[in-house]
């Protein structure tokens, strides 16, 4: 079964309680957007929000970090008791033992790349992390536009998971809605990041339950 995170990046921080429910009564996991300015031309949250969100979450949260340098704040975010911790690779000066830091600390590791990224460049460390991020728009921003090549990357990555019999899931993340869903399960997507198709529906709960629905149809490609 699909896995459906929100992206809290595009949820009402005025009433974000109401947002965490939301999340809690009918998704799967948080998706917590981590940017520095440095790594992405943009800044989003920090250590006050995640806590208190942590105060309310029933979820795990997963964060993904777009920051320089990310193995500085490994045990910072465990500490805060995100349980799913994801950096980009070209972030990192030593992926590797950015990934033994996060096991070290509890969480489960995922690497992250943008679209411009080969997915051969992770085929390394398949082995070692619990789940990779695959972004479908250039990480930065929310409410961009899905790139179509996403597909064709994601099949290669999910072969190769399967040729070498790993368990290693996959998280797609960036213009994802209940529209690209069922494509993007069939293609080998474990987990759908959504941030303004889920928050900027007027019903997010039914949009989140689609995604999951349409997920779990079988997917007819039409020729
Ligand atoms: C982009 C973030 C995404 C983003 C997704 O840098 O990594 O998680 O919030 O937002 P949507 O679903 O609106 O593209
Ligand atoms: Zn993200």
């Amino acid at each position: 079964m699909i896995q459906i995170a929100p992206s809290m990046l595009s949820a009402d921080f005025l009433h974000l309680e109401k947002d965490v429910e939301l999340v809690n009564m009918h998704a799967d996991l948080f998706h917590l957007d981590i940017m520095d300015g440095v790594f992405v031309p943009n800044i989003s949250y920090g250590f006050p929000v995640v806590d208190a969100m942590a105060c309310r979450a029933e979820k795990p949260m997963d964060a993904h970090l777009m920051i320089i340098k990310p193995e500085k704040f490994v045990e910072r975010f465990a500490k805060s008791g995100v349980s799913m911790l994801s950096f980009h690779l070209n972030a990192s000066d030593d992926p590797a033992s950015t990934v033994d830091l996060i096991h070290g600390c509890g969480m489960k590791a995922g690497m992250a790349i943008n679209p411009d990224i080969p997915v051969e460049s992770l085929f390394p460390y398949l082995d070692k992390c619990e789940y990779l991020l695959l972004m479908s728009v250039f990480a930065g921003f929310g409410g961009q536009k899905f790139i179509e090549d996403t597909y064709g990357r994601l099949r290669v990555l999910k072969a190769e998971i399967l040729r070498r019999g790993l368990d290693c899931l996959i998280e797609v993340d960036g213009g994802v809605s209940a529209a690209n869903a069922p494509a993007l399960a069939e293609a080998g997507a474990d987990i759908l990041v959504a941030g303004s198709a889920v928050f900027k529906a007027e019903d997010p709960a039914s949009v989140i339950s689609s995604m999951r629905d349409a997920s779990s149809r079988p997917f007819m490609i039409k020729k």
